[in-house]
C-alpha cells in the first residue's frame, strides 16, 4: 500500500471497519447538553462545548472529529468554554483586502489556533455571494463576486489546512438570507447559478481542496440543499470531482434519504428530528435501500479528507503566540479599512488641536457580528450588550465589544491632539461637543447577527446623530462599523467617510493607522453599495415577519447577475461601486495589452504617482462578449508601490469567466471580448479587444 495517498490509505481502513464503526463516522452531535434533547448528556462528558463532535475509533487510529466555527476565528460565541481567541475581521475586510496572500495568513494563524485549542475540524470557508444587503450573515463571507470570494476563500482554506486542521467550504449554495432560512426556496436556472455561487465554491474547492463542504438550510429549486441530489451528486462529486465529505448544516436534515442523495455527515444532530445517519440509517441498508458502496464511499471520503489534511496527528493543546497573531488581525483590519469618501480632510495632520470623537463605544473596542462565527477576543468581551427578540438564535442576539479602543490608539497616535469623547446618545450634548472641537469623527455601529436579517438603515438615531453633528462643525469624518452596506442619507453634509467593518482584535488601532495615514488605505469594496434596498433586484424582503416554519420561495431571476454586474445590466449606479476604495496617493494605469486564445493574458502598467507609498488594485472587467455586453472581474492584483515606481502586471484569465454555461459545459463563443482595466466596477479605464475562437470546457 502507498502509505502517503490518502485515498488509498482511506480504502485499506475502510476495509477493516465493521459496519457499526462506518455507521459511527456518518452522524456527530453538538456536545452541549439542550432542553428536550434525546441525547445523553453523560456523552459529552470531557468533551469541550464546541460546535460538533464525531467520535472516532480509537482501534484503527481514526481520531475524533472535534469541529468548531468559524471563519473569523476559534468561535466561542456564548462563553460555554473559558478560551479566547484572536478575534479577525468580518469576511467583509478580509474580502476587501483583495490581498490573496493575506487571507492565507489569517487562514494559517486560525488553523494554527484551533490546532493548538485541541481540535481538528474549523467550520471555516463560508463563501455565499452577497445577493442582498440586508443578509445578516454577510458579515462572515467575502463579498458579491465569484472570482473573488472565490480566490481568497480558497486561499483562506489552504492556510487553516496547513495547520492539519480540516477546513469546511460552506453553505453550499444560495443560502443569501437569513429571514426563513430554513424554508427558503431559492430558485434559479441552471447557468445562472453555475456562472454565480456554484463558481465561488469551485474556484475556492480547487485552491484550497478543502477537506468538507458544508450544505445550506434552505432548499435549491425544491429540494433541500443537504439532500439535493443535482447539487451533491452531480455537480460536486461527479462535475467536480470533489474527493472529500459533505457534512450537514446543523439541524438542516429532515430524511435519511439526504444520504443516497450525496449527504455523507449528519451534523448536531440532536438539532434535528431524528439521528437519521444512525438506526434509520441502518435500516435503510438493511433493506438494500442502501448500498455498501455508498456506506463505503461515505466513509472513505471521509477519511480520506482526514488523512490528506493530517487530522489525525496527535492534538496536544499548545500555548498560542497571541501577540504574533494580533499582528495578523491588525494588518488585515488595516488592508481591509475601505475609505469611500474624502474631501482632503484625511489623513489627519499634525495641525489638529481637537478632536471630538462621538459614538460606537469607541471608548472601550469595537463592534463585532453575532451568531456562531463569534468569537470570544483575547482579553474578554470589553462589553456584551444584550439584543434579545425571538427566533432559534436568540441566544446569539448579543452586541460583542471586541476590546480595541479607537479612542485610546487615536490618542497614543495623536499626543498633542486634545481628544474628548461621548457617547452620543444624548444627540444635543454630542453635536455641542462637536461644535467646540476643530474635527468630529463619529463612530456609527450597524450590528448583524446569523439567523436575523437587518435593513439598510443605521440603527438607534444614528443618522440623526451624525445629521445634528454635521451641523455643528463642517470638519466631520464617519467611521463605520457595520456588517453591511448602510444607507447615508447626511453623506453630502460629511467630509469623509471610512468603511472599517467589524476590525476584530486590533480595530481600533487600525482605524487609528488608517485615519492618520501611518498606513495607507488600500481595500476595496468587495460589493456594490447601493443607494437604499430599492436598487436591489427584490426591494422585499422576501418572508419578513411570517412566523418560523413558513415556506417562502425567492426567485432569484437575475441568475449570476449579482451585485455590480446587476447594476451594469440595468444602467443603475450605485452609491459606490463594487471595487471603490480611495488612497492618499494616485495610481495610473499604463495601455492594456492583451494576448492569447487558448490561454488569454492581460499585461499593462501600474505607476505611484502621488507622494505616498501605497498599494492600488488593479481590477480587470470583461465587458463584451462576443458582441453580448456583460460586466464581469475577470482578473485583479493589489500591488505596493513606493511613489513614482512603475511595475508591469500579468493577469492570466480564468477562461470560465469567459465562457457562458450553456447546457452541460461552458461555451467560448468565437468573436471579439472586449476588457476594460477599472479603479472599480463604475469607473473603467484603458480597453482592449482580443479575438476568440470558439471553445468548450468541461465542468
Ligand atoms: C451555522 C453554521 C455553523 C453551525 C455550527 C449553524 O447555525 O449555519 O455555519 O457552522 O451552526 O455551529
Amino acid at each position: 500500500m502507498n502509505t502517503t495517498d490518502p485515498d488509498a490509505r482511506a480504502r485499506a481502513t475502510e476495509a477493516k471497519m465493521t459496519d457499526d464503526e462506518r455507521f459511527q463516522l456518518l452522524h456527530g452531535i453538538m456536545p452541549i447538553p439542550m432542553p428536550g434533547s434525546n441525547i445523553d448528556p453523560a456523552l459529552f462528558g470531557g468533551i469541550p462545548a464546541i460546535a460538533g463532535y464525531v467520535r472516532g475509533i480509537p482501534r484503527l487510529g481514526i481520531p475524533d472529529l472535534l469541529e468548531t466555527d468559524a471563519s473569523l476565528g476559534v468561535a466561542n460565541p456564548t462563553q460555554l468554554r473559558h478560551d479566547q481567541a484572536t478575534a479577525l475581521p468580518s469576511g467583509l475586510a478580509i474580502a476587501s483586502t483583495f490581498n490573496p496572500e493575506l487571507a492565507f495568513a489569517g487562514g494559517k494563524m486560525i488553523g494554527s489556533e484551533t490546532r493548538a485549542f485541541g481540535y481538528n475540524v474549523l467550520l471555516s470557508g463560508g463563501i455565499n455571494l452577497a445577493r442582498d444587503p440586508r443578509n445578516g450573515r454577510n458579515f462572515e463571507y467575502l463579498g458579491e463576486d465569484p472570482l473573488l470570494a472565490g480566490i481568497l476563500g480558497g486561499e483562506s482554506i489552504r492556510g487553516i489546512q496547513s495547520q492539519g486542521v480540516i477546513a469546511t467550504v460552506k453553505h453550499l449554495s444560495l443560502n443569501a438570507q437569513e429571514t426563513l432560512r430554513n424554508t427558503l426556496d431559492a430558485r434559479i436556472d441552471e447557468a445562472g447559478h453555475r456562472e454565480s455561487d456554484l463558481l465561488a465554491f469551485e474556484i475556492a474547492i480547487e485552491i484550497g481542496q478543502p477537506g468538507s463542504v458544508m450544505g445550506g438550510y434552505n432548499l435549491v429549486n425544491g429540494h433541500y440543499a443537504c439532500g439535493n441530489d443535482h447539487l451533491l451528486n452531480t455537480v460536486l462529486k461527479r462535475d467536480w470531482g470533489f474527493p472529500g465529505w459533505v457534512m450537514s448544516d446543523w439541524g438542516a436534515v429532515h430524511d435519511v434519504t439526504y444520504f443516497n442523495a450525496g449527504l455523507d455527515q449528519q451534523s448536531g444532530a440532536q438539532l434535528d428530528r431524528q439521528i437519521w445517519f444512525d438506526e434509520p440509517l441502518k435500516a435503510e441498508y438493511a433493506a438494500g435501500r442502501v448500498s455498501g458502496r455508498r456506506l463505503s464511499d461515505a466513509v472513505c471520503r471521509i477519511l480520506r479528507s482526514i488523512y490528506a489534511v493530517g487530522a489525525d496527528r496527535p492534538l496536544t493543546k499548545a500555548p498560542i503566540d497571541f501577540d504574533a497573531n494580533a499582528r495578523v488581525a491588525r494588518q488585515t483590519a488595516a488592508e481591509g479599512i475601505v475609505l469611500l469618501k474624502n474631501d482632503g480632510i484625511l489623513p489627519l495632520g499634525d495641525k489638529i488641536r481637537s478632536i471630538a470623537i462621538i459614538g460606537g463605544y469607541a471608548d472601550i473596542g469595537v463592534m463585532s457580528g453575532a451568531g456562531s462565527s463569534q468569537v470570544t477576543p483575547v482579553g474578554g468581551a470589553a462589553a456584551i450588550i444584550p439584543v434579545g427578540g425571538t427566533g432559534i438564535m436568540n441566544t446569539h442576539a448579543r452586541q460583542s465589544i471586541v476590546p480595541s479602543s479607537p479612542l485610546e490608539a487615536l490618542r497614543a497616535q495623536l499626543p498633542h491632539a486634545d481628544i474628548t469623547y461621548d457617547s452620543g446618545y444624548n444627540i444635543p450634548a454630542a453635536a455641542a461637543r462637536a461644535a467646540k472641537a476643530d474635527l468630529a469623527i463619529v463612530f456609527a455601529t450597524q450590528w448583524q447577527c446569523e439567523g436575523y436579517d437587518g435593513g439598510m438603515a443605521l440603527p438607534q438615531g444614528q443618522d440623526i446623530l451624525i445629521e445634528e453633528v454635521s451641523r455643528a462643525n463642517p470638519n466631520v469624518v464617519v467611521v463605520l462599523e457595520t456588517g453591511n452596506p448602510v444607507s447615508m442619507p447626511w453623506l453630502d453634509r460629511v467630509k469623509a467617510v471610512m468603511e472599517a467593518w467589524y476590525p476584530g482584535q486590533k480595530g481600533g488601532d487600525a482605524i487609528a493607522d488608517v485615519l492618520t495615514g501611518k498606513i495607507n488605505p488600500s481595500g476595496r469594496l468587495p460589493l456594490s453599495w447601493p443607494v437604499d434596498v430599492s436598487q436591489n433586484p427584490r426591494p422585499l424582503l422576501a418572508g419578513l415577519g411570517e412566523p418560523d416554519g413558513t415556506m417562502v420561495t425567492v426567485d432569484y431571476s437575475e441568475g449570476s447577475d449579482v451585485g455590480y454586474r446587476w447594476f451594469a445590466a440595468h444602467g443603475q449606479r450605485p452609491l459606490f461601486p463594487f471595487g471603490h476604495g480611495l488612497t492618499y496617493t494616485c495610481f495610473d494605469h499604463g495601455s492594456l495589452r492583451l494576448t492569447g486564445d487558448d490561454m488569454v493574458v492581460a499585461q499593462f502598467v501600474v505607476t505611484n504617482s502621488g507622494a505616498r507609498p501605497g498599494a492600488d488594485v488593479a481590477q480587470l472587467y470583461l465587458v463584451n462578449a462576443a458582441g453580448k455586453p456583460v460586466q464581469r472581474l475577470v482578473g485583479f492584483q493589489k500591488i505596493t508601490l513606493l511613489p513614482g515606481e512603475t511595475r508591469e502586471v500579468r493577469l492570466i484569465m480564468d477562461r470560465r469567466l469567459l465562457a457562458d454555461w450553456t447546457g452541460d459545459g461552458w461555451t467560448i463563443a468565437s468573436g471579439e471580448y472586449a476588457f476594460a482595466l477599472g479603479q472599480s466596477a463604475g469607473e473603467l479605464g484603458p480597453r482592449a479587444v482580443v479575438t476568440l475562437t470558439e471553445s468548450r470546457l468541461n465542468p
